[in-house]
């Protein structure tokens, strides 16, 4: 006897990495970048409807893994996540990830997804988005020191929402700066790759930071930010991973998603627990300053929150209901009766 077929109660739908390429192939990456950061701000702007938390993080010698929960009155949604910045060496990715959007009147799962090309986006996103509100007014160059996994999307972010077209890259590790180019390149950017990170802040109205380290690092010391830039720092993330000198700090209004989270994970993790932030969602919704005039050093000291996640999330399940981006999954245990679990797995048994 064989088992029956499993009821449509069974399946969630499942984005895997193949298909989740085909979907941001499909409406092409700029344009899921942008449709994408419409759906994270409408979520900042209502944020006062989500449940909050600091992520819960685990962390070990070689990284941390972490889970991202956030949930408004009709979803929940979490990011699993890791951060490992020895991965490369082993041929393995510093961040991977994956994450589930659930029915909050049922808790049945909506959407099991691949989250490691969707995080790129949905930062790349976010920092795009929030530069909107911080950076100069017409900014055409754009710094960007780490040039790993996340640094590409980064670029296509700022093109598409700010229109800035010329980069300056620098990484340690000449061959990150080569790949990127060739990328980028290609992609329609005017780029200069520079050797050092003084060279590549020269000139830029945006500097990113997208280094990856186990440790404070300095990747901008205080002398290589001048008045009115907006730094875009998104590598320090952790307890002990920063990138900024604490100088840059004392010198710069500074804004953060959420700073419960911040305060522990971000750059600020460096300054007294009461330094003043101001949180995003006010200034998406007018009810604080962004940038107030161009002397002013702005700095977004993200680190990625779960409500950007639950986003991105919404944003994909939208786009692959009723569509073959997204494979039924046979995920859920249902029976005949929903009491009967016992009875389903021995009936099972051929
Ligand atoms: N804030 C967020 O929401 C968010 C989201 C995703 C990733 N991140 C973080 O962004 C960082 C980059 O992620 P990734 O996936 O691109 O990592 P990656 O390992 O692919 O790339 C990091 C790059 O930084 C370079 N680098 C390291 N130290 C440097 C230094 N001192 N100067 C210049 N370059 C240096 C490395 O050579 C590498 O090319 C990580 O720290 C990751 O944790 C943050």
């Amino acid at each position: 006897m064989t088992s029956p077929a499993p009821s449509p109660l069974a399946y969630v739908p499942f984005v895997s990495v193949e298909n989740m390429m085909r979907l941001v192939n499909a409406i092409g990456v700029e344009p899921f970048i942008a449709e994408l950061a419409g759906f994270i701000e409408e979520d900042f702007k209502r944020w006062p409807e989500f449940d909050k938390t600091p992520r819960v993080a685990s962390h070990s010698a070689e990284g941390v893994i972490e889970l991202m929960p956030t949930a408004d009155a009709e979803n929940y949604g979490f990011k699993y996540v890791n951060g490992h910045p020895g991965n490369m060496r082993e041929g393995y990715q510093t961040v991977t990830a994956f994450g589930v959007l659930s029915s909050v009147a049922n808790g049945y799962p909506l959407l099991l997804t691949e989250m490691t090309v969707l995080t790129a986006l949905r930062t790349a996103a976010t920092s795009a988005l929030v530069a909107r509100y911080l950076a100069p007014q017409n900014s055409e160059v754009m710094a960007m020191i780490g040039n790993g996994a996340q640094c590409e999307f980064q670029a296509l972010a700022f093109r598409a929402l700010l229109g800035v077209n010329r980069l300056r890259l620098y990484d340690i590790d000449p061959e990150a700066t080569r790949k990127a180019r060739r990328n980028l390149t290609a992609q329609g950017f005017e780029v200069v790759s520079c050797r050092s990170g003084e060279e590549a802040v020269e000139g830029a109205q945006i500097i990113t930071t997208c280094t990856a380290d186990k440790q404070f690092a300095t990747i901008l010391t205080d002398n290589m930010v001048g008045a009115g830039q907006h730094i875009n720092a998104i590598g320090g993330d952790c307890p002990g991973k920063t990138e900024l000198h604490r100088d840059i700090l004392l010198r710069s209004d500074i804004f953060v998603e959420y700073p419960e989270q911040t305060r522990i994970e971000g750059e600020i993790q460096q300054l007294a627990p009461d330094h003043p932030v101001t949180e995003l969602w006010q200034v998406m919704r007018g009810e604080a300053a962004g940038r107030r005039d161009d002397k002013q050093i702005t700095l977004f000291d993200s680190v990625g929150f779960a409500i950007e996640d639950f986003s991105a999330l919404r944003f994909v399940h939208a786009k692959v209901q009723g569509t073959d981006y997204a494979q039924r999954l046979d995920m859920l245990a249902d029976p005949d009766d929903p009491r009967d679990l016992f009875g389903m797995l021995e009936r099972s048994r051929s």
